[in-house]
C-alpha cells in the first residue's frame, strides 16, 4: 500500500539513495531540506520542506502539514575534516534532533518512525559478532562515552513510546559512492597516506553496509517488524588484518604499516585503537529471520571491488 513518507537526512548518502526506492514502490516522499537550495539535482520527492531538525517549533509545523504515514530520520553529521567534532555533532543530532522528530511525529498521529544509528556503539565484550541485545558501550572512555549514552538515548527516545512505532536501524561502516571509503572519504585517503595502519595482529573487526542496503532495510521496515532495533550489516564481518590490505591493494594504495599496541596508543587517538584491535562485528540475523531481508552486498569484498571497478557488478 502506498505511503506518505517524510524524510529527514534527504540530501545525504543514504537519503539520495533511498527516495527513488520510496518513489518506486510508489510511495509519497516529503524531503526535509536544510534550505531550498538543496533540492536542486535531488532525485525522488515529491514535495520539499524547508525545516531543521534541531528545530522544533518549525518541525512541528512541516510534519503536521506533511501528514506522513512514516517518519525517516537519516540525518547525521560526520562529513568534515575532524573526526571529533564529526561525533560530536552528529551525538546531538541524533539525540536531540532524532528526539525532536520522534515528538513532531507523535504530535501529528504519525505511525511509525525510523531512525538510524550505528553498530559501532556496541560494547566489545562476550561474542566476536554481537546481536541486538548486546549493551551498548556507554560508560566507553571519553568522548565515545559521550556519544555512545546520545545513541542510547536517541534509540530509547525511538522505541521506548506506546503512541507510535519505532525501529531504530544500526548500520555498519556505510560505504559505497560519496562515503569515507569511495576517493575523497576519510578513509580512503587515510588508507593513500599509510594514515590506518595494522596493529599487532589486526583483530578488530568491522561490519560494513553498502548504502544501498542501507536503504533497502529502511524500505522494508516502512511497513514490517516490530518496535525495536536491528542491525543493518553484511554477512562478512572482516578483522582488519583482512579487510585493510585488501581494500589497500584494490585502491593502488600503500600496504598498511604494522605497529605494536603501544606504538598505536602513541601515535594514534584512542578511537582508532579502540576500532583497530578490539572492535566487534555484528550479526544481521534478526533482520534475516524476521522480515527476510537480505542484504544486496552480502560481503564487502564485492562491494568494494565493484566500487573500485575491479568486479563487474
Ligand atoms: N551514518 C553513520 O552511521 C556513519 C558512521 C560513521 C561514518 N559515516 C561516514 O560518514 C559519511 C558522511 O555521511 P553521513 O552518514 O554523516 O551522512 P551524510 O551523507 O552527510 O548525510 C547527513 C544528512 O543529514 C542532514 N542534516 C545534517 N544536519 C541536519 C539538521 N540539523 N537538520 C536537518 N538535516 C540535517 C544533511 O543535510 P545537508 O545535506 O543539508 O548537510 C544530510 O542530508 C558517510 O558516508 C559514512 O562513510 C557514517
Amino acid at each position: 500500500m502506498p505511503l506518505r513518507v517524510f524524510v529527514a537526512g534527504a540530501t545525504g548518502v543514504v537519503g539520495r539513495t533511498l527516495l527513488p526506492r520510496l518513489r518506486q514502490r510508489g510511495h509519497h516522499v516529503t524531503a526535509l531540506l536544510r534550505t531550498a537550495g538543496r533540492a536542486q539535482g535531488l532525485p525522488g520527492a515529491d514535495e520539499v520542506v524547508v525545516g531543521d531538525v534541531l528545530d522544533l517549533p518549525r518541525l512541528r509545523q512541516v510534519v503536521r502539514h506533511a501528514e506522513p504515514d512514516v517518519v525517516v530520520a537519516q540525518v547525521s553529521g560526520f562529513r568534515g575534516p575532524d573526526y571529533d567534532d564529526a561525533l560530536a555533532r552528529t551525538a546531538r543530532l541524533w539525540e536531540d534532533g532524532t528526539r525532536n522528530l520522534v515528538a513532531a511525529a507523535a504530535e501529528a498521529g504519525v505511525r511509525r518512525v525510523v531512525a538510524q544509528s550505528m553498530v559501532a556503539a556496541y560494547c566489545p565484550n562476550g561474542h566476536d559478532v554481537l546481536d541486538e541485545d548486546s549493551p551498548l558501550w556507554i560508560d566507553a572512555p571519553g568522548r565515545w562515552g559521550e556519544a555512545v549514552r546520545a545513541v542510547a538515548g536517541m534509540e530509547s527516545a525511538v522505541v521506548d513510546r506506546s503512541d507510535l512505532e519505532g525501529v531504530v536501524l544500526r548500520y555498519g561502516s556505510l560505504y559505497g559512492p560519496n562515503t569515507w571509503y569511495a576517493p575523497g572519504g576519510l578513509v580512503h585517503e587515510q588508507v593513500r597516506g599509510s594514515a590506518l595502519p595494522l596493529v599487532t595482529d589486526g583483530v578488530g573487526l568491522t561490519s560494513f553496509t553498502h548504502v544501498e542496503d542501507a536503504a533497502s532495510a529502511v524500505v522494508e521496515v516502512l511497513t514490517a517488524g516490530e518496535t525495536g532495533t536491528y542491525n543493518v550489516v553484511d554477512n562478512e564481518p572482516a578483522e582488519c588484518a583482512e579487510w585493510l590490505p585488501a581494500y589497500a591493494r584494490m585502491i593502488g594504495g600503500p600496504a598498511p604499516l604494522s605497529l605494536t599496541l603501544d606504538q598505536a596508543r602513541a601515535q594514534l587517538d584512542w578511537l582508532t585503537v579502540h576500532r583497530l584491535t578490539e572492535q566487534r562485528g555484528a550479526t544481521n540475523f534478526r533482520l534475516r529471520e524476521t522480515l527476510g531481508w537480505r542484504p544486496g552486498w552480502p560481503s564487502w569484498r564485492e562491494g568494494f571491488a565493484t566500487m573500485f571497478g575491479l568486479w563487474p557488478g
